[in-house]
């Protein structure tokens, strides 16, 4: 008999609690919140379980602030720290969540060491590097989300600006999380008509523009804290791929150990998805401006891991 999937979420606030939503409404299997806040991941989890019998799903939920709960879990996905606040950058965060993330990643290597990691905390690329230090897992086993929201930006921008359903839009994002992602419009097309014959190139670049600052756009607009819906549904997608082995082929921030000319930096790539983890990055065909931009993007990261000083 298979035992059901076992899905823990570090992180019971805005994108943690939404992301074990999107996780129970999927029956990925059950659930546990993790929180520092005492009571919060209990209460979370309870309201959230005590919608099964609407939505007519029986996944167990559990709230905990410690990780005993968590043990033997298959995916750990980690949103814990602290928010992007109006003004602050990405890179603000550094320090403080390099301690979150840090002590996070110990507790994960110590109760749920075969789990596939999915790190959501920002600054995500670098965040991704303490997670893989602390965790000492196989770059198989550790991955950021990142590249699958930036993509869904982009496509429902795409998607508005031609009036068509954002289904049938293939597209990819590639680099770090942050200003310097690098959106592909070369590489993106409606159901195989290239984007750029049906969009000029001054809409293109507003679309590309837009989705570089899309994080941003809606902490302005929220005030108290930062993008939550697109951004849990995301990483539920990654655990999906992972939990049924479906072998999706997405954007997510991987450890390349030589591929697209890097050597252990954590950058948001096409990876291959299933019961393996990250089983693999694809090499995608990039023009010389392509390169240029993901190398400009890739450097953005190595300051930052730097700055981090992980031995
Ligand atoms: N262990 C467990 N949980 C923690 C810890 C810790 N050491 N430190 C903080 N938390 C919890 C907070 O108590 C809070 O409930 O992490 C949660 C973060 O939730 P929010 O503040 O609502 O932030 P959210 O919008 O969910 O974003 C989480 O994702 O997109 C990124 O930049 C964002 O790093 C941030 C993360």
């Amino acid at each position: 008999m298979a035992r059901r999937s076992k899905v823990s979420i570090v992180g019971a606030g805005n994108v943690g609690a939404t992301a074990a939503h999107w996780a129970a409404a999927k029956e990925l299997g059950d659930i546990v919140l993790v929180d520092i806040v005492e009571g919060v991941p209990q209460g979370k989890s309870l309201d959230l379980s005590q919608a099964g019998p609407i939505e007519d799903f029986d996944s167990r939920i559990v709230g905990s602030n410690g990780y005993a709960e968590t043990e033997g879990s298959d995916v750990v996905i980690v949103t814990a720290g602290v928010p992007r606040k109006p003004g602050m950058s990405r890179d603000d965060l550094l320090a403080i969540n390099k301690k979150i993330v840090g002590d996070v990643a110990q507790n994960i290597a110590k109760y749920a060491p075969n789990a596939f990691v999915i790190v959501v905390s920002n600054p995500l690329d670098a965040m991704c590097h303490v997670m893989h230090h602390f965790t000492k897992f196989p770059r198989e086993r550790v991955v950021g989300m990142a590249g699958i929201l930036d993509t869904a930006r982009y496509k429902t921008f795409i998607g508005r600006e031609l009036d068509v359903s954002v289904e049938d839009i293939s597209a990819m994002v590639l680099g770090g999380h942050g200003d310097t992602m690098v959106p592909l419009p070369r590489h993106t097309s409606i159901q195989g008509v290239p984007l750029t014959e049906l969009l000029p190139k001054d809409k293109i670049d507003a679309i590309v523009k837009r989705t570089a600052n899309g994080g941003a756009e809606i902490v302005g607009l929220l005030k108290t804290g930062s993008a939550y819906y697109a951004p849990a549904a995301a990483c539920v997608q990654m655990a999906e791929a992972v939990i049924r082995d479906k072998k999706r082929v997405v954007p997510a921030a991987a450890l390349c150990q030589g591929e697209y000319g890097y050597s252990g930096l954590f950058i948001g790539v096409p990876v291959v998805l299933g019961a393996g983890g990250m089983e693999r990055i694809l090499k995608l065909d990039l023009n010389a401006e392509e390169k240029a931009m993901l190398d400009h993007s890739a450097n953005a990261v190595k300051g930052l891991v730097e700055a981090l000083k992980l031995e």
